[in-house]
């Protein structure tokens, strides 16, 4: 037993009873908070399901509170729940903000997300818990815990970017959802899934940053020799926005018509950047042909370049000669 970790744990679940309680009994939690969330659209349901909490808008009150109950300053410093000033005071990192507790996959809180309220483009929208030695963030899914047997039972893991997207699948009654938090996607973010399912479908934002960072997520799950879908959302909508935008039942539907296995899905956006010319389009070849290069298993690679040859109306033969050549510069 590790009781300085153990020690972590504790005041890192004392934080988030100390936030949830602010939420929904303090003034300013409810009427900040909480009205927060609602306005956002989340159910009373979803909020208690995932312990979402608020911090006062004071400089110490989490801090105080955990010393008045015997927490000690060292473990509230190492959790990075409290900062240490020029003078030695300590004070809160969270502040005015709404809290998502982040759970290791057991159970545990591990850290927190701190959402802003204010729409100033100088505050940063999210403060994140620091590295710590129960906190690593690239070793984490946000959701994991609430997801796990879902996954499991449906065999798939749909992949989100935020927080309020892993609420918001929920509320859709889609419980299969982690988040990678924002941290591009990590292996040991992708082993973690290959605990429960061999099949991840990807859910990132609509915008340049979202494709961009599915495209890269999807050669990282594809090398780690899992199956790997994508669903897109309009520019500009995240998974979240458009659960409340359509509703639970129609986004469910979206979601299940819209999944595009992701030679499609790749080969969609890069027709559309390349347009007609044709020098471009083979460079879209080629780059299909990398993503399928790094498919461990043969058997599935084959299959998927005879797909490639009929979307892209190019000779398997050809597509197998790129392949082969791509496996021997890689070697
Ligand atoms: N993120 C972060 N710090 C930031 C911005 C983002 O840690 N300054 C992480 C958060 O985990 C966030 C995720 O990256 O949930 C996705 O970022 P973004 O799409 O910008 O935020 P949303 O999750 O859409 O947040 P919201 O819907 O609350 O605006
Ligand atoms: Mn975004
Ligand atoms: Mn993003
Ligand atoms: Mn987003
Ligand atoms: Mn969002």
């Amino acid at each position: 037993l590790n009781s300085a970790r153990e020690s972590l744990y504790i005041v890192s679940q004392f934080a988030a009873g100390f936030f949830e309680d602010q939420l929904w009994n303090s003034a300013d939690g409810k009427a900040i908070g909480l009205s927060y969330f609602k306005e956002r659209g989340f159910r009373e349901d979803i909020i208690k399901k995932f312990n979402l909490g608020y911090s006062p808008d004071v400089w110490d009150a989490l801090t105080l509170e955990a010393v008045k109950n015997q927490h000690s300053e060292e473990f509230l410093e190492k959790t990075g729940l409290s900062i240490r000033n020029d003078k030695g005071k300590l004070y809160d990192r969270f502040r005015g903000r709404v809290m998502f507790p982040i759970h290791n996959f057991t159970g545990r809180v591990i850290g927190f997300g701190g959402r802003t309220l204010k729409t100033d483009k100088n505050v940063p929208k999210y403060v994140n818990s620091p590295e710590s030695d129960i906190y690593h963030k690239s070793n984490v899914l946000y959701g994991l815990f609430h997801a796990k047997k879902a996954i499991r039972d449906q065999d798939n893991c749909y992949l989100v970017e935020g927080y309020a997207d892993v609420l918001a699948v929920h509320q859709a009654y889609i419980e299969n959802v982690v988040a990678s938090s924002g941290t591009s996607l990590t292996i040991e973010q992708i082993k973690l899934i290959a605990r429960f399912t061999q099949n991840v479908t990807i859910l990132y934002d609509g915008d340049a940053a979202g494709i961009k960072a599915s495209l890269r997520g999807l050669d990282m799950i594809l090398e780690e020799g899992l199956n790997v879908k994508v669903v897109s959302f309009p520019d500009g909508d995240d998974p979240d926005s458009y659960m409340h935008k359509v509703g639970a039942g129609a986004f469910k539907t979206y979601i299940e018509e819209q999944r595009q296995d992701f030679i499609l899905y790749k080969a969609n956006i890069l027709l559309a950047e390349a347009g007609k010319d044709p020098i471009k389009k083979a460079g879209i070849i080629r780059d299909i042909v990398e993503s399928i290069a790094k498919i461990p298993d043969n058997i599935k690679a084959s299959v998927f370049i005879k797909e490639c040859s009929h979307l892209l109306e190019i000779e398997e033969r050809v597509l197998l000669t790129e392949l082969n050549a791509i496996k021997v510069a890689k070697s």
